[in-house]
């Protein structure tokens, strides 16, 4: 097995700041939002987008806590991490960052740890920019509140066109060489990376940001932050849930003792399929495409050969014990289509049937069956078994 190459794409992720506003005893970075941190929180949003060199950028002293954060959400991406200490401004704490990049990079996000729910598609938005060739990206977001320019003394100078204006997010892009050359010319500092490149000359583009991708700063943001965390599995999943879909497919071939058992139902007189349980196809394709959108392995992680209760089980044994496996790890079942390749039987007569009884099985979600043939071709055009293919779908709870 070859290496994957070393990403082209970095991303820092700048945590050092000390969180003055939000007030909470420590390091902002390090406060919990619930039992994980906001640093972990932005990883995970970090670490489910592209691959990328990661570059976190933590309060000095606080390297081996940031790097155990790192680890515990990286997955497969463990050795893509770096940590460093920041500077005293989130600029020093930038150019920290960009010290730490390894030689093959030649594309740079900025991302603010404090923007803890960024959601992976918008790095990805940024990186896609990117790659298309424009030197410096920033996401963005309307401005929903009306504008006044107000002046010292607190009165009103002019309203301003909120049409005109956006509200800048992260993780901003940029070219490796040009943000390296705007931070090392820098002589003011700037509150992001985008006007310190605007003020190198730079042309800066946009992409669409996200609501979710606030950035904590007082009280009330981490207010906001734990009233969106979601509750139940999702909890501890790396990114927010969604829906998910599955697929499953089976084959058995005919010669197996007994009556044929197919999609749930007995039909005497047809070929018995062959098979550690009843041989039924179609109900073990769905149960594959049922733990496959739950992330829960497939069936034989479940019903092995090794598990002498299912031998000879039919499907509603499969398919109940599968809503059970899925309830447990907090899915219920969408809907389910599935579709039988073979000559025989004819489903024609007892489609509504099956689907019937194989949604009763599932606690009652809709199923689909179809059927066809394969026009003579292939081990179902010969009547030597059957095939089936599913897709599920499945939904947190
Ligand atoms: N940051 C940093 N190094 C600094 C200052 C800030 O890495 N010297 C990071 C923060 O950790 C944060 C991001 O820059 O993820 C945005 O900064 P901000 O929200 O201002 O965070 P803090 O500076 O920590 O907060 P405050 O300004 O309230 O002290
Ligand atoms: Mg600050």
């Amino acid at each position: 097995m070859s290496l994957p190459p070393p990403p082209r794409t970095a991303v820092i992720v700048v945590a050092a700041g000390s969180g003055t506003r939000l007030n909470a005893g420590g390091p902002k970075a390090f406060v919990g939002i619930d039992e994980h941190s906001i640093l972990r929180h932005a990883l995970r949003g970090v670490f489910a987008a592209e691959r990328a060199q990661v570059v976190v950028v933590a309060p000095a002293g606080l390297e081996g806590e940031a790097l155990t954060e790192a680890l515990s959400v990286a997955g497969d991406r463990q050795d893509l991490v770096t940590v460093v200490p920041g500077g005293v401004t989130r600029q020093q704490s930038v150019l920290a960052g960009l010290a730490a990049l390894w030689g093959d990079v030649d594309l740079v996000l900025v991302h603010d740890a404090a923007r803890a729910f960024t959601p992976p598609v918008v790095f990805d938005r940024v990186i896609a920019s990117l790659s298309g060739g424009a030197p410096a990206v920033i996401p963005v977001v309307p401005v929903v509140d009306t504008i006044k320019r107000v002046a010292a003394d607190g009165a009103i100078v002019e309203g301003v066109d909120r049409a005109e204006l956006a509200a800048a997010q992260t993780p901003q892009g940029f070219r490796r060489d040009v943000l390296a050359a705007a931070a090392a010319a820098v002589d003011a500092d700037h509150t992001d990376d985008a006007s310190l490149v605007a003020a190198a000359g730079h042309p800066v583009v946009t992409v669409a940001g996200d609501e979710r991708s606030f950035k904590i700063t007082t009280g009330a943001d981490l207010e906001r932050a734990r009233a969106l965390l979601p509750t139940g599995p999702e909890a501890s999943m790396s990114v927010p849930l969604l829906p998910r879909v599955g697929v499953g497919t089976d084959v058995h071939g005919f010669g197996g003792t007994g009556e044929l058992w197919l999609a749930g139902l007995e039909w005497p007189g047809e070929p018995a399929l062959s098979g550690h349980s009843d041989g039924d196809a179609v109900a073990h394709a769905i149960v594959d495409a049922l733990l496959a959108a739950a992330g829960l392995g497939d069936i034989g992680t479940h019903f092995g050969t090794d598990r002498p209760e299912f031998a000879g089980a039919h499907a509603d044994a499969f398919l109940s014990h599968t809503v059970t496996l899925l309830a447990e790890a907090g899915w219920r079942v969408g809907n389910v289509s599935v579709q039988v390749q073979a000559n025989r039987p004819r489903f024609a007569a007892r489609r509504v049937e099956a689907e019937q009884t194989l949604s009763a099985a599932l606690g009652g979600a809709p199923v689909s069956v179809s059927a066809t043939t394969t026009d003579g071709l292939g081990f179902t055009g010969r009547s030597e078994g059957v095939a089936a293919f599913a897709t599920a779908l499945v939904v947190p709870v």
